[in-house]
């Protein structure tokens, strides 16, 4: 898990334990940043040089990955850059994007990208921001990505470690947990790059047209999740956490966001002997986890198992 003390001009990825979709709703998620970050350049022109934006992205990514998501990357791009009044018809500005993580869907790679450039907007422009100013820069960016984020991913790009978020009617309450014992996590992609926008607007539309339906599941969340993953993170009770993704997980299917790929894939880390796995982020593709409690071994093997299942890229990682 990626440490608190934000390295400069970085933004974290992250993956959602419990609680995505929900938490649109202001239902109270945990999220943990991984051990890799989005990084970022900021080129201002001096008077002499051109207008215009050019941007130079150099970050890892799963096949289409860049292509899929070019326009909301600039959308996102330019919602941060107007944030901090930089109008590139004024004033040419060059961005450099890199950094170890890889970008795909469910990872966050939207915020760590809006965290990483306000960061270094911020000290090119000689402006000295509170983390709290960067993550709200990371979340006007997110706007440009899909219209109404919960703003669960710009904060743990910009905090890092594992917070409980909620969402509220002014700003976000969230707060770090400490874990008593690091939990071994692997996560794997489902090869399908997802539309958020798309996705969470299906969500919405599906409850407005039934809220009893979306209301039965969110109470199932707030009953049988939450309140059973804030003590078995408490406790390291990694056994009873990842039965607690394996009932998230089906809830994630009765929402539809889940599909074959995601659904096969967790399937094949419970047959590796995972304790418990669960699709994370928007759903409909992107990626899904399994705990693995403090068992290399174990984590050895379902990586292997997800590799060889064939959809798309695996990781490893833990939280601590
Ligand atoms: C996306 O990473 C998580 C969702 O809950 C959307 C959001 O929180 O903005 C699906």
């Amino acid at each position: 898990m990626a440490s608190l003390a934000a390295s400069p001009h970085a933004g974290y990825g992250k993956l959602i334990l419990f609680g995505e979709h929900f938490v649109v709703y202001k239902v109270p998620a945990l999220v943990g940043a991984v051990a890799a970050s989005t990084t970022c350049v900021v080129e201002l022109s001096s008077a002499e040089w051109s207008t215009g934006l050019i941007v130079e992205d150099n970050r890892p990514a799963v096949p289409g990955y860049k292509v899929e998501k070019a326009e909301e990357m600039l959308g996102g791009t330019s919602l941060v850059l107007k944030h901090f009044g930089v109008d590139p018809q004024k004033r040419g500005i060059k961005l450099t994007l890199g950094g170890d993580l890889c970008a795909v869907s469910g990872i966050g790679a939207s915020a760590a990208h809006c965290v990483s450039l306000a960061r270094a907007l911020a000290a090119a422009l000689g402006k000295s921001c509170t983390e709290d100013e960067i993550n709200a820069a990371g979340f006007e960016g997110e706007k440009g990505y899909h219209g109404t984020p919960s703003g669960i991913d710009n904060t743990a790009a910009t905090f890092g470690g594992l917070l409980r978020f909620q969402r509220t009617d002014d700003a976000p309450i969230f707060k770090p947990q400490a874990l008593p014992k690091p939990c071994r996590i692997v996560y794997a992609s489902s090869g399908i790059t997802a539309s958020t926008t798309k996705v969470v607007g299906d969500v919405a539309a599906k409850k407005a047209a039934d809220p009893a339906w979306y209301n039965a599941l969110e109470q199932r969340y707030l009953n049988e999740v939450l309140p059973k993953a804030d003590e078995a993170l408490q406790a390291g009770n990694w056994q009873v956490l990842g039965e607690i993704a394996d009932i998230n997980h089906q809830l994630l299917q009765e929402l539809t966001v889940s599909c074959p790929e995601l659904d096969q894939l967790v399937s094949a880390a419970k047959a590796a002997g995972a304790l418990g796995a669960k699709m994370a982020g928007t759903g409909r593709g992107g990626l899904m986890f399994a705990v693995c409690g403090d068992d290399e071994a174990l984590q050895n093997s379902v990586f292997d198992a997800l590799t060889k299942a064939g959809l798309g890229a695996v990781w490893k990682t833990s939280f601590a």
